[in-house]
C-alpha cells in the first residue's frame, strides 16, 4: 500500500519524505489556507515547493464550482508540475470536469466522496484516484472503512484501474484497516505517521537495552 502525506506543511512532507515512506502528498484548500496564513506564500510556491521534494502525486484542488472555471483551473494546477494530480469535488459539475480533463491527459482526484455510487460514477467519467473520507463518515457515525471495501470489491468485480486513496485518515487503526480491505493509498496525517511508528514497549526496550549496556561500561 502507498503512504501519501494529507498536508500542505512543507516541512512535514520533508520529515516523512526522510523517513523513506512517502510516496505522494494531498492538499485540500483548508491545508493549503492554513500554510498560506502561517508562511505568507503563495499557493502556487507551496505546491511548487511540494513537487520539489515527494517524487510522486501531488494533489491540489480546484475550488470553483462550474465545469469551464474548474478546467481552466485545473490546466493551471497542472502546469505547476508535471506530478500535479487535479482534485475535483464530486459533484455534476465535478464529473464533466474529471471527464473533460482525463480527455486532455490531466489526472484526476475526485473528492469529497462518502457513497459506492460517487465512487463508481467518479471512475467511469475518468478519475486516476478517488478519496473516500472515512474520518468524516466515522464522525457522523457511520462506518467509514465499510465505504472503502464496498469501493474495493466494485472495483475489483469490474477491473476499474482508478486507484482508492482512503482519506480523513484519524489514527492509526485506519492505516491499518485501509491496508487490510485493500485501499491502494493511504493518505495520513503527520500525527498519525508518528503515531504509527511509536510504540511503549519499543520505548521500554531501548531504556532497558541502554541501562544494561551503560551498566557494564568502564568510562
Ligand atoms: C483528503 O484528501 C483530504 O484532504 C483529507 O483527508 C480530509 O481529512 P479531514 O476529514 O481530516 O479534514
Amino acid at each position: 500500500m502507498k503512504f501519501f502525506i494529507d498536508t500542505a506543511n512543507v516541512e512535514e512532507i520533508r520529515e516523512a519524505e526522510e523517513l523513506g515512506i512517502l510516496d505522494g502528498v494531498t492538499t485540500n484548500p483548508t491545508l493549503l489556507a492554513r500554510e498560506i496564513k502561517r508562511t505568507g506564500s503563495k499557493p502556487e510556491t507551496i505546491l511548487k515547493n511540494i513537487c520539489d521534494i515527494v517524487k510522486g502525486p501531488v494533489s491540489a484542488e480546484v475550488t470553483g464550482m462550474e465545469q469551464a472555471g474548474m478546467v481552466g483551473e485545473a490546466r493551471k494546477l497542472s502546469s505547476l508540475d508535471p506530478h500535479i494530480v487535479v482534485k475535483v469535488p464530486v459533484t455534476l459539475e465535478g464529473l464533466k470536469t474529471v471527464r473533460q480533463l482525463s480527455l486532455e491527459g490531466i489526472k484526476t482526484n475526485v473528492t469529497l466522496i462518502f457513497s459506492p455510487c460517487q465512487a463508481l460514477l467518479a471512475a467511469k467519467a475518468g478519475a486516476s484516484f478517488v478519496s473516500p473520507f472515512v474520518g468524516r463518515l466515522d464522525d457522523i457515525s457511520h462506518d467509514g472503512m465499510e465505504l472503502v471495501d464496498q469501493i474495493v470489491v466494485i472495483y475489483e468485480n469490474h477491473a476499474i484501474e482508478t486507484e482508492i486513496i482512503a482519506a480523513s485518515v484519524r489514527h492509526p487503526l485506519h492505516v491499518i484497516q485501509a491496508a487490510m480491505i485493500g485501499a491502494d493509498i493511504a493518505t495520513i496525517p503527520f500525527k498519525v505517521i508518528h503515531q504509527l511508528v511509536r510504540h511503549p514497549l519499543t520505548d521500554l526496550g531501548i531504556e532497558r537495552f541502554l541501562s544494561d549496556w551503560n551498566a557494564v561500561q568502564t568510562n
